[in-house]
């Protein structure tokens, strides 16, 4: 069955994970994490409770996130490497919108779960999440399947992964979303996206903990500073 973009190839949804080139390659292992991420999308709707909603919204804020950073860091310069014509418009076009989805995921760390303005702004982020997915499986990973071998696909694969198992895990909109810029400041913002999640994890924002925490927070960077200071000097 062809595509619904009318380019004559064969969608990536429509085909066996072996026709993909098996498990490892990066037409399998978008078209799973696509699959899941859209599991969680629907997980949204079958609950009215603002807490578990936001709790959803962030799962796949930061699943999509990393999805998205690796497929700019590793994915779309090994396409328009290999595609003969060096078309990239399509990959200009996803990346837009992986800059929607971090401008409306940024929004959403400030909006409160229970109000009207956050759950717009959820759905237009979960549209355009599932509306990248349909360029990539239909579009972009049909026409890189033409020009690359299975080895090729099992490569990309592999380094997709491991970019978005140590990417950044927090939206970040004003980063460049293409090499060199957001390759360049992704290990430090994922090393501090690291922190703030560490932090948060042991001090929930809005919890008794966190506010009687801030000040000890607060003296504790300043001592770091100050201790860090003397002992460039
Ligand atoms: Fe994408
Ligand atoms: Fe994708």
């Amino acid at each position: 069955m062809t595509n619904p973009r009318h380019n004559g190839l064969r969608s990536v949804a429509d085909q066996t994970e072996d026709e993909r080139g098996g498990p490892g390659s990066i037409l399998s292992r978008q078209s799973r994490d696509h699959a899941e991420l859209d599991e969680l999308m629907r997980s949204y709707d079958a609950t009215s409770d603002p807490g578990e909603r936001g709790r959803i919204v962030a799962e796949v804020g930061e699943r999509a996130l990393r999805h998205a950073f690796a497929e700019e860091t590793v994915l779309f310069p090994a396409y328009r490497r290999l595609l003969a014509d060096g078309d990239d418009e399509l990959t200009r076009h996803i990346e837009g919108d992986h800059q929607t989805v971090n401008e409306a995921l940024e929004a959403l760390q400030r909006a409160d779960p229970a109000s009207a303005d956050y759950d717009a702004t959820v759905r237009h982020a979960f549209e355009v999440i599932r509306h990248d997915a349909h360029d990539e499986e239909d579009d972009l990973l049909p026409r890189l399947q033409q020009v690359a071998g299975v080895h090729e696909l099992r490569a990309i694969g592999a380094a997709w992964e491991l970019q978005r198992r140590t990417s950044p895990t927090r939206p970040h909109p004003r980063i460049p979303r293409e090499p060199p810029g957001n390759v360049l400041t992704g290990i430090p913002l994922a090393v501090s996206d690291r922190v703030k999640d560490g932090v948060d994890h042991l001090l929930p924002v809005g919890s008794t903990r966190r506010r009687l925490a801030a000040p000890v927070v607060v003296v504790a960077v300043v001592a770091v500073l100050v201790i860090g200071g003397r002992r460039r000097s």
